[in-house]
C-alpha cells in the first residue's frame, strides 16, 4: 500500500470475504484500517459468505464487525441464497451511477419476477428465527463433515468456513474420485 499512497485519483481495495479455494476468511478489519489510512474505497465480494457468516448469514462485514467501514459489498444470489443473480450494496450515489453505467446491467435482460420473488423469500427466511436455525445447522453439518473426513483419513487444509479444500492429486485420481461421488460410494483417500 505504501508505494501507492501518492498515486493520484481514487484508490480501491477489493477483497473476497471468504476465498473460494481454501475457505479462508479475509482479514477485513485490517484491510479496512489500510483503506482508512490511505483514503481508499473498500469493497468486499461476499459470494462465499452471505448466508454463511454473520448474524442470519449477513456476511463478513457483520461477522468481523466492520459495519460502516466497507463502502461496497457485492455478492451472488446463486450460492447460499440458492437462486441466481447478484447484488451490490453501497451508497445511493453508487447505485444510481451503476444504473446508468454498469454495462452488464444495461445490456442484460432483467430477472423474471419469479427469480426476484425467490431471492426475496430466501432473504426473508434468513432474516427470521428459522434462518438463524438454518445457518446454525450449516455450521453443525460443516463440523460433522470435517470430523468424518478426518476419521476416514482424508488430508485437508483446515479452513474456518464450510469450504473444505481436499487435494486429490492428478487428473486421473480426480476423475475416479468424481465417479465414486456420483455413485455415492464410500470415499477413501486415493
Ligand atoms: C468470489 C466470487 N464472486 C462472484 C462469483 C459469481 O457468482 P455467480 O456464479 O453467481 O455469477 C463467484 C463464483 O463462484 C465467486 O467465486
Amino acid at each position: 500500500m505504501q508505494e501507492h499512497a501518492e498515486f493520484p485519483g481514487k484508490k480501491l481495495i477489493i477483497t473476497d470475504g471468504v476465498f473460494s479455494m481454501d475457505g479462508d476468511i479475509a482479514p477485513l478489519a485490517e484491510l479496512c484500517t489500510l483503506a482508512e489510512k490511505y483514503n481508499c474505497v473498500m469493497m468486499v465480494d461476499d459470494a462465499h459468505s452471505s448466508g454463511v457468516l454473520g448474524r442470519g448469514g449477513r456476511g463478513t462485514v457483520d461477522h468481523l464487525n466492520c459495519h460502516g467501514r466497507v463502502h461496497i459489498q457485492v455478492g451472488t444470489l446463486s450460492k447460499a441464497i440458492g437462486v441466481m443473480g447478484g447484488y451490490v450494496c453501497g451508497s445511493r450515489e453508487l447505485i444510481d451511477f451503476l444504473y446508468l453505467r454498469a454495462r452488464p446491467f444495461l445490456f442484460s435482460t432483467s430477472h423474471t419476477p419469479a427469480t426476484a420473488a425467490a431471492c426475496m423469500a430466501a432473504f426473508s427466511l434468513l432474516d427470521s428465527p428459522e434462518g438463524e436455525k438454518l445457518v446454525k445447522k450449516l455450521w453443525a453439518n460443516t463440523k460433522t463433515f470435517k470430523r468424518e473426513l478426518k476419521k476416514r483419513g482424508f488430508q485437508f487444509k483446515v479452513s474456518e468456513t464450510p469450504i473444505v479444500p481436499i487435494h486429490v492429486g492428478d487428473a486421473r485420481k480426480r476423475l475416479s474420485f468424481r465417479k465414486s461421488f456420483l455413485k455415492r460410494e464410500c470415499l477413501r483417500p486415493q
